[in-house]
């Protein structure tokens, strides 16, 4: 079987306007469609700079300088308006607010507004936003105010709007740094259904644990390099991380001063579900 490559990027270098140093250094990698991939790396490592790179709004909005290729969906970004590329990925951002028009008075009509700029039919248009009301589990809010709701919803109608025009790639940037856990627990919930629905998903997050326990791959980015990208099993295995301004999930740290490694292939656990299996030997 022939998987698709919705993302490939090749030797992707990038330089903001007026500044010296790459924000993006030679990175290249592919994601395989409907694959989850975690983006980690300390502050300023050039994570949101790769997400921006994406969606296109590097370089077509932060303009500098640009070299090498990114693919989307099987159009090059570069030659791709920002409208263009929207049909093919979408992002959201930490701050739900940042998201919301403010423009419209309900739940509903916020949707609705991104699909109507699209000038898609009434029926199309209904049966979408049902859709994505019931994927984000919005269907009881739809006739609220969208910033009368909680961070949590505020940040999966963000999505919601997004899912709404079909992209086959969702890039999330820290999407519950601003969020209470359990905000945060609602938003994973959604990405995950998303991922189970067929979505791409680029998913930048501090929160290691939970990158260990969704994502099928793990980026690790440094200084605006790609240091690797690998099985959260292996990545999180590497002795060196702390180096790079990382810490791995909580489990594999204990698991790693213990030296509990899987014996097959030793790796050590990332997930409570693997410790659990690996301690309980
Ligand atoms: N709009 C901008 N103009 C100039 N430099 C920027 C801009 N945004 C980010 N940078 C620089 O690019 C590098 C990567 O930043 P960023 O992608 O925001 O990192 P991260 O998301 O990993 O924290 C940093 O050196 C940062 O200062
Ligand atoms: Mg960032």
């Amino acid at each position: 079987m022939v998987v698709k490559k919705t993302i490939v990027v090749e030797n992707l270098k990038y330089r903001y306007p007026n500044t010296s140093k790459l924000a993006l250094d030679s990175i290249s990698f592919s994601v395989d469609e409907g694959q989850f991939v975690g983006i980690v790396g300390k502050n300023l490592a050039g994570k949101s700079t790769l997400c921006e790179a994406l969606v296109g709004l590097v370089p077509h909005f932060y303009k500098g300088a640009y070299g090498g290729k990114v693919v989307v969906d099987g159009v090059e970004v570069l030659n791709s308006s920002i409208g263009e590329m929207a049909r093919h990925i979408g992002i959201v951002f930490q701050n739900p607010f940042t998201q919301i028009t403010a423009a419209k008075l309900t739940v509903y009509e916020e949707i609705a507004f991104g699909l109507e700029n699209l000038g898609m039919d009434r029926v199309e248009m209904v049966k979408r936003i049902d859709y994505v009301l019931d994927l984000l589990g919005l269907y009881d809010f739809k006739d609220r105010n969208p910033f009368e709701l909680s961070g949590g919803q505020m940040q999966r109608l963000a999505i919601a709007g997004i899912i709404a025009m079909k992209p086959t790639v969702i890039v999330l940037d820290e999407p519950t740094s601003q969020l209470d856990p359990q905000g945060s627990e609602e938003v994973f919930k959604a990405v995950q259904r998303l991922s189970k629905e067929g979505v791409t998903i680029v998913m930048v997050e501090q929160k290691m644990e939970k990158i260990a326990q969704y994502a099928d791959k793990v980026m690790l980015i440094s200084e605006g390099k790609m240091i690797d990208f690998d099985s959260p099993q292996k990545l999180f295995s590497r002795e060196d991380l702390e180096n790079f301004g990382v810490e791995p999930p909580v489990f594999t740290t204990i698991a790693k001063k213990l030296n509990v490694k899987d014996e097959t292939t030793g790796l050590y656990p990332v997930t409570i579900d693997e410790a659990r299996r690996l301690f309980s030997l």
